[in-house]
């Protein structure tokens, strides 16, 4: 199978293909989801939580993500790596520059990272260096303690309106996909009709270009009570590999998300 590339993945917008994301933080479950035919794979800082143990993704440290980053890289075959830029690790452009560095020289294609108008010297900084950059808006996991709680993000207009205002900003920094976490279905389609580069989505609707969820959560062993995005796909006495073909057969022909795993504005 060829690499999975950028380019395939914005023609695949352009075509109106849809693409898949897990995340995945070692290279066994790497290899299944390779034989899945997942596209690109998330090396998410929930690892904090799901293997980790810990209370918010926080704790994690740039060690730790190229840690998994190198793990994921060595199982894979043929998808695109991206690789989450942990809390305070890109606090300023040089910051971001260096431990952007480290993390592609672990084996990631693209690196994310939360926030919005903000980023955007950083962005262009990565991206005129040759690091593609993915930026993740709406629900910010690291700036829980801000946000109040994990909450869904941009339901009134004004706020709806940011959120295009920062995604376009962003853009035209350089960067290349964006990811939308909890926002209503109708603003995940309407940004997704607008902004030009491929939209990852997770509880941002069934229009967005390609879902992403986590790994554990829609192998149905998350510890607690899953968010209302979440699917469990091992189920009907599938094996785990078979749970990942479920995904991405899903995702490809518009069965998941359902209504049930969306969000109103
Ligand atoms: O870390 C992660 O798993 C993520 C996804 C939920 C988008 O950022
Ligand atoms: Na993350």
């Amino acid at each position: 199978t060829r690499p999975i590339t950028l380019s395939k993945l914005q023609q695949m917008k352009r075509n109106g293909e849809k693409f898949t994301c897990l995340t995945c933080y070692d290279a066994t479950f790497t290899h299944a989801m390779n034989n899945a035919g997942v596209e690109t794979i998330l090396v998410g800082d929930s690892l904090g939580m799901v293997v980790q143990g810990q209370d918010s993704t926080l704790p994690v440290s740039i060690d730790d993500m190229c840690y998994h980053t190198a793990a994921v890289k060595r199982g894979n075959s043929h998808a695109f790596i991206m690789t989450d830029m942990p809390f305070m690790s890109y606090s300023t452009p040089t910051q971001a520059l260096d431990n952007a560095a480290k993390l592609m020289q672990a084996g990631a294609n693209m690196v994310k990272l939360e926030g919005g108008s903000w980023l955007s010297d950083t962005i262009r900084l990565l991206s005129e260096r040759g690091i593609p950059v993915c930026a993740h808006l709406g629900l910010t996991p690291q700036a829980v303690h801000k946000l109040g709680g994990y909450k869904v993000q941009g339901k009134d207009k004004a706020a709806a309106d940011l959120i295009l205002k920062e995604s376009l900003e962003l853009v035209s920094a350089g960067a290349d996909i964006l990811l939308y976490e909890c926002i209503p279905s109708e603003l995940g389609k309407s940004l997704t009709e607008t902004v030009p580069v491929p939209v990852i989505g997770i509880g941002a609707g069934a229009d967005t270009d390609a879902q992403v969820l986590v790994m554990h959560d829609m192998l149905g062993i998350n510890i607690g009570r899953p968010a209302k995005f979440v699917k469990n796909f091992l189920t009907n006495g599938r094996t785990i590999e078979d749970a990942f073909t479920a995904y991405v057969t899903e995702v490809k022909n518009g069965t998941f998300p359902a209504a049930e795993h969306t969000f109103d504005a």
